[in-house]
């Protein structure tokens, strides 16, 4: 069934072997490479699993170009574009969640961490949020929330940054957002780009950004429920 507007689809590497051979033979050869390169197996699996997916997310929009036949290049600071697809895409691997975004024509940016309470220092803080974001840190009620909110926070500029193409740069703590009901607007611009958070599992967060105003996208597990 080809679909429209943003897709944003999930998977745990650890249910990748229920999916079957056939959902990762479709890995280039380049991508194997890369896989073959991970000192970590969980690493290995969770690349393995966001290439696999971002394959199969792309056919399932533009069923004509099989899985295994997309080509990528790179954008000017790295981002990856599939070359046969009119739109925009972005994946994003930690160990416990993948997770890849399709768009059928804005730019597309999404990032997934586990929630990790040994990088939510205060020092990391302060270098990637700015003073109202720092504020409401300090306004969560109790250690839990506040560890969810830095991380939620934090795949929302993330993904904002990826969806920009820029990826890493040192204005973080200047592009500020509002973030309300899974909701985030960028302070300033809060009509240029949209973006949301959602938990999969309460051990991850996940964001999507998205150029210009634009409805919620569709969180979905794969595999697809078939209509
Ligand atoms: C690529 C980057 C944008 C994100 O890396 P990351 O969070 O470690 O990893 P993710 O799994 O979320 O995303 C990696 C994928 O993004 C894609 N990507 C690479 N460069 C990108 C760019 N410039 N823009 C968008 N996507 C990019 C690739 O598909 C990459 O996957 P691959 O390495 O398996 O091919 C990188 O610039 C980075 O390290 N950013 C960190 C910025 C930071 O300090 N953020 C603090 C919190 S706001």
């Amino acid at each position: 069934m080809a679909e429209t507007g943003i897709d944003v689809w999930v998977l745990r590497p650890a249910d990748v072997p229920t999916l079957g051979s056939d959902f990762t033979a479709v890995l280039s050869a380049e991508e194997r490479a890369r896989a073959a390169r991970f000192h970590v197996a969980a690493d290995a699996q969770a690349f393995i699993a966001a290439h696999a997916l971002l394959r199969h997310a792309l056919t399932r929009r533009w069923p004509h170009v099989a899985p295994s036949a997309w080509t990528f290049s790179s954008g000017p600071h790295g981002k990856p574009r599939a070359k046969e697809a009119v739109g925009d895409c972005n994946l994003s691997h930690c160990r416990p969640m993948v997770a890849v975004a399709v768009s059928d024509g804005p730019a597309v940016g999404v990032d997934v961490e586990a929630l990790t309470p040994s990088l939510a220092t205060g020092e990391v803080a302060e270098r990637v949020f700015g003073p109202a974001e720092l504020a409401d840190l300090r306004e969560q009620p109790d250690e839990a929330s506040r560890l969810a909110r830095f991380f939620a926070r934090w795949t929302v500029k993330e993904a904002y940054l990826k969806a920009t193409g820029i990826g890493l740069h040192d204005a973080l703590p200047s592009e500020e957002f509002v973030m309300a009901d899974g909701r985030a607007q960028r302070v300033g611009e809060p009509d240029r780009w949209s973006a949301w958070w959602w938990s999969p599992t309460p051990d991850v967060s996940l964001a999507v950004c998205v150029d210009g105003v634009q409805p919620k996208p569709t969180w979905r597990w794969w595999p697809p429920v078939q209509p």
